[in-house]
């Protein structure tokens, strides 16, 4: 402590409030709230099917009629939202099931409009779990690794957000990190009459190592090149503020932040920014798997130490979380061990 500090506050003696649950209840300055999660959902084609992910332990592929059962569970739990991503039957160059009427992420989207009616539906707009090449926009003609063409990519995701809205998205979520994107897609929606679709942008999505197992799930990691090109440099914390700010001038109701735990900096940093800005961070795949992996070997405690990762989070300054482990979150949550299990955190 400063002295100053230390002379303005004589008889400070902060344990006196770390006395008893209680007071720490009293005292708490961040409560993790079921209304902030978000569960992402891998929809596959074919009936009756539910495959566990390898990397992903208690994440699944599931068909159509699976994530509806799944979409009732959710809604029950009181988790707010779900997050929609697809595996299409087949791949293409342009991607073209992102925005085929009946595209795999179209036909969930009405089936769980119609089981949950109040359940918030975000869908996860971006090419590369459809193309044949892995890439989040279209790559040129010159082989350039990973170059993409930027222009000549927003207007298949804009037909890809149109098709997510029009099956009943309340709410679409490009993720590919292309310039231009939540403006395209605002006109888009709008010229359509689909005014109330809302865009929560990926605005600070970063090319992090983190993604590995989702690529897995998605299988859609690129088939030649990286995402470096797009998606931004691990380093950048700064410009992570300004592409808020683009993506927010060009129409985003909301914003993300993406990997979560790596970067509660810049979480922190977008909130003390634009502190009236829903925001989300991304509790990604690798995220989910190292806190699962060591769960599973008995190195941690999972209860324990996802809810302190998720409580993190919300202390940086997300308002929202999207988990794979927002289910057992929920039901943490409501369960009435917890507030004891949760001051136990050493
Ligand atoms: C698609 C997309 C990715 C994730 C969400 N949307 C993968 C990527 O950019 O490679 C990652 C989610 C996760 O790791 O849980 N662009």
């Amino acid at each position: 402590m400063q002295p100053a500090v230390r002379a303005q506050f004589p008889q400070a003696r902060p344990r006196r409030l770390r006395r008893t649950e209680t007071l720490r209840r009293m005292v708490r300055e961040t409560r993790l709230s079921v209304d902030g999660l978000i569960y992402p959902v891998f929809v596959v084609p074919g009936g009756d099917v539910r495959e566990e992910v390898p990397s992903m332990p208690g994440v699944y592929h599931q068909s159509v009629d699976q994530v509806v059962e799944d979409a009732r569970e959710v809604a029950d739990l009181g988790i707010p939202a779900m997050l929609l991503f697809g595996l299409p039957s087949t791949k293409d160059w342009e991607g073209s099931e992102a925005w085929a009427h009946d595209g795999i992420v179209q036909q969930a989207l009405r089936a769980i409009r119609r089981a949950a009616p109040s359940l918030v539906l975000i869908a996860d707009t971006c090419l590369c779990e459809y193309t044949s090449h892995g890439h989040c926009g279209i790559p040129g003609p010159d082989d350039q690794p990973g170059f993409i063409e930027n222009d000549r990519s927003l207007e298949l995701l804009t037909r890809a957000a149109v098709a997510q809205a029009e099956a009943g998205a309340d709410i679409v979520a490009p993720s590919d990190m292309l310039d231009g994107r939540v403006q395209a897609i605002r006109s888009a929606l709008d010229a359509r009459g689909l005014v109330d679709t809302a865009i929560l942008s990926y605005a600070a999505k970063y090319a992090s190592a983190f993604y590995g197992p989702f690529r897995e799930a998605a299988e859609s990691a690129p088939q030649f090149g990286d995402r470096r090109g797009y998606q931004m440099d691990p380093p950048n914390g700064r410009e992570a503020v300004r592409e808020v700010g683009y993506d927010l001038a060009e129409g985003a109701d909301m914003v993300m932040v993406k990997p979560a735990l790596p970067y509660l900096d810049v979480v922190h940093a977008v909130k003390s920014t634009y502190p009236d800005v829903p925001l989300a961070a991304y509790n990604v795949s690798g995220e989910y798997a190292m806190l699962k992996a060591a769960a599973l070997n008995g190195w941690l405690d999972e209860r324990r130490s996802v809810l302190e990762a998720l409580t993190c989070i919300a202390r940086a300054g997300a308002d929202m979380t999207i988990t794979y482990s927002a289910k057992d979150v929920a039901r943490w949550l409501s369960s009435a061990a917890l507030s004891s299990e949760l001051t136990a955190v050493g």
